[in-house]
């Protein structure tokens, strides 16, 4: 575990070495961005309240969260943090829970954000567990199981390990006007655009009416493994044995995180990086502009249904 710089943390390891943890989880949460991480965390109806609901790590930094067994909740990263220096008050631009503290105490975060989620000991003494873009992107985030065990088939890693902020669709892109047009999160079509279609509510409220759109194909061809909208379950919901510890990564490294399963079922069988999507990495740490264009070109294409504009692009381009 890297070392805790800053008091605070220290201030919160010493709560969290109360927590008494006859039968736990541990979640280790890991900031591996270029930048600090603020994650936030909400438990689900009817389960304990954690020790801590938000705390900021610095890049590069660590912390294990102890949990119940049977616990339920979601952990999400918020990003570009401040406190307001006449007010006190503390607000993020992506992932604000709302509350004006570093502690969350109970709220969840404004979309988008980039959740994962947790049911620990649910149905036939399982954890279900998940990525979700559902609410929008914010941040990359790998949820990877521990001491797996003879875990099964499910029993893998999910996440959403790509940087989608640069290629994120115009109509959905969330940018900071204070720092040059920086995108900085990617709003689902529910969120931007707020229909029944989109938001599977009303009549399109089950899996027959409520159908992928070009906007949840956008998420799910950029990862696969995460849900893109509210019934994406078959391909999105992972499951391990009780017991185990997870470990969640901000910013995980694309290049290292390969599936790698030898008898894989549901989502385990689809890739955690989509291979056509590789070439967006040089787009995350800022590659050429004519990569750039040409990834963003290419999902414009593939979400749009432009499909048959796509060569012309392409030979324009000159790949
Ligand atoms: C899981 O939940 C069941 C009840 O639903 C309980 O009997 C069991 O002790 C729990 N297992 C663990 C490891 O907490
Ligand atoms: C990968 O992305 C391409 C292009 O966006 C898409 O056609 C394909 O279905 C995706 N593959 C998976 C496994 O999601
Ligand atoms: C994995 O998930 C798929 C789809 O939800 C399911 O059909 C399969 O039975 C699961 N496998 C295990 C080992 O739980």
């Amino acid at each position: 575990m890297a070392k805790l710089g800053c008091l605070p943390l220290v201030g919160f390891l010493a709560l969290l070495s109360f927590f008494s943890c006859a039968i736990c989880a541990t979640f280790t949460i890991i900031n591996n961005c270029g930048y600090t991480v603020w994650p936030g965390v909400l438990s689900g109806a009817g389960t304990a309240a954690l020790a801590t609901s938000g705390f900021s790590l610095e890049s590069g930094q660590s912390l294990a969260v102890h949990v119940p067994s049977s616990w339920s909740g979601r952990f999400w990263g918020r990003t570009h943090c401040s406190t307001d220096p006449s007010t006190g008050i503390f607000t993020c631009d992506t992932g604000d829970c709302g509350s004006g503290r570093l502690d969350c105490s109970g709220s969840g975060p404004a979309p988008p954000a980039t959740l994962a989620e947790f049911t620990l000991n649910g149905s036939g003494g399982m954890d279900f567990f998940d990525v979700s873009l559902v609410d929008g992107y914010n941040l990359p985030v790998l949820v990877a199981p521990q001491n797996l065990g003879n875990g099964g088939g499910n029993c893998t890693a999910t996440g959403c390990v790509v940087d989608l902020n640069g290629i994120c669709p115009s109509g959905l892109q969330v940018t900071l006007s204070d720092s040059g047009g920086q995108s900085v999160a990617c709003r689902s079509a529910c969120d931007a655009f707020g229909t029944p279609e989109y938001c599977c509510s009303g009549e399109y409220g089950n899996p027959n009416t409520c159908k992928p759109s070009a906007y949840s194909l956008f998420f799910k061809n950029s990862c696969p493994r995460a849900y893109s909208y509210a019934f994406d379950d078959s391909t999105s919901t992972f499951t391990c044995p009780t017991g185990v510890n997870y470990l969640i990564t901000f910013c995980p490294s694309t290049t290292s995180q390969k599936a790698e399963e030898t008898h894989p079922q549901g989502g385990a069988s689809l890739p955690l990086i989509n291979e056509t999507m590789v070439f967006l990495g040089p787009i995350a740490s800022g590659g050429p502009t004519r990569a750039r264009l040409y990834a963003f070109a290419k999902v414009a294409a593939t979400a749009g249904g432009l499909a048959t504009l796509w060569p012309s692009f392409r030979q324009h381009l000159r790949f």
